[in-house]
């Protein structure tokens, strides 16, 4: 993702969309995970902004973006400086995470300085912050000299967008929104959180494509599962990602058991039923003996789980917009690097359906 991305949007039409955020509006723009929907981190009407316009509850917090340093593709980078406004400490971890994954998929929480706005911590005291890499998305962090809170830009408790489309699609007719356009979504899904703020433990509060192993190689810091450290309604209030609802379509999603999903369809005998199942490239193609009361047609997935998060809210979207009752995922298998994908699908089954609006989530 280098110049084919930068290309698709000028310098230009960059700068206006800085000018936008300096204004105090709303611009959407791409990062490696999901498109967000951006506004100034220090502009308290326009955070208001973001929280109407997806209908987000404003206790549940927003990540700060910021630029990397200049020259941030050298080995010796100073995030000292970047950080220094925003947060209280930065413990040796802290940087150790920082100089291993920035500007990266990975979103730190800390104790947050007094100058960052309750309105984007939903008035708790920490801060959520990550550096993007996508060229676009620091391109525009580079402009604006400031940071840029950004949601997903998706109405609250829906797919996250994975293209400008997507974005475009999601705010039709509620709002003139000004959207980069970076192309697609490599990583697919959105980053990895973990909380650094009690001091001494590193806490997975979001899992993604950066798993608690990777960051063991790489910088020998144990990663402890939010299970391990708190209790349920301890975990609750802080991450919003934790409810069960999220990230849904509005056609029913379901999970099959690997090899059981023709007991998965004989649950909808109804000879009326449209059914999209999701089946592993890896599989041979289901039968049709046997199953002829529901009319379904298969989608093929990519059994690498990388490839996999990439197309997740891609076919989630395209399939919601087909004329199907019902959409089948496998369960995902068991090992760390599924964790990401099989979070997020797990709470789209959950909040899928047309009543779906009845679940609350970002
Ligand atoms: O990949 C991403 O992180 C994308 C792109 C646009 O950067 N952003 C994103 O934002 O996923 P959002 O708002 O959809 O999800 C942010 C998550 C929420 O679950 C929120 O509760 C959690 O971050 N969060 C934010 N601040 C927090 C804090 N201080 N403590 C704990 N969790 C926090
Ligand atoms: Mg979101």
């Amino acid at each position: 993702m280098s110049s084919d991305s930068t290309a698709l949007q000028s310098s230009v039409v960059i700068n206006e969309a800085v000018q936008s955020l300096r204004d105090g509006g709303l611009v959407a723009f791409p990062t490696e995970t999901v498109y967000g929907l951006g506004a100034d981190a220090k502009n308290p009407e326009a955070i208001k902004k973001i929280f109407s316009t997806k209908g987000r509850p404003s206790n549940h917090p927003l990540i700060v973006h910021l630029a990397a340093p200049d020259r941030f593709d050298q080995a010796q980078v100073d995030w000292v400086p970047v950080l220094a406004p925003w947060v209280r400490d930065l413990s040796e971890d802290a940087l150790k995470l920082i100089n291993a994954f920035w500007p990266g998929p990975l979103t730190l929480v800390f104790k947050k300085d007094k100058s960052v706005l309750n309105e984007l911590t939903g008035g708790q005291d920490t801060v959520a912050i990550r550096a993007p890499a996508h060229p676009i998305a620091q391109e525009l962090l580079r402009k604006f000299k400031g940071g840029v809170v950004a949601p997903s830009a998706n109405r609250f408790g829906k797919v996250s967008p994975t293209s400008a489309a997507d974005v475009r699609h999601e705010f039709e007719g509620v709002l003139d929104l000004m959207v980069l356009d970076g192309g697609d979504c490599e990583v697919g899904i959105e980053s990895t959180i973990i909380d650094l703020s009690s001091g001494d433990r590193a806490i997975l509060l979001r899992p993604g494509v950066i798993t608690p192993s990777v960051i063991l190689a790489k910088t020998g810091i144990r990663v402890y599962q939010p299970g391990e450290v708190f209790s349920e309604t301890e975990l609750l209030p802080k991450v919003s990602g934790s409810l069960k609802a999220h990230y849904a379509p509005t056609t029913p999603l379901r999970l099959y058991a690997s090899g059981r999903v023709l007991d998965a369809l004989s649950e909808f005998p109804d000879t009326k039923s449209r059914v999209a199942v999701a089946v592993w490239d890896s599989e041979s193609s289901l039968s049709h003996d046997g199953y002829p009361l529901v009319h379904f047609e298969e989608v093929v997935i990519p059994s690498d789980s990388a490839t996999f998060a990439s197309r997740l809210y891609r076919s989630l979207r395209d399939l919601d917009q087909q004329d199907w009752d019902l959409i089948l995922f496998p369960e995902p298998p068991v090992g760390e690097e599924w964790d990401g994908v099989r979070d997020r699908l797990q709470r789209a089954c959950f909040g899928s359906g047309p009543s779906s609006s009845n679940h609350v989530s970002n």
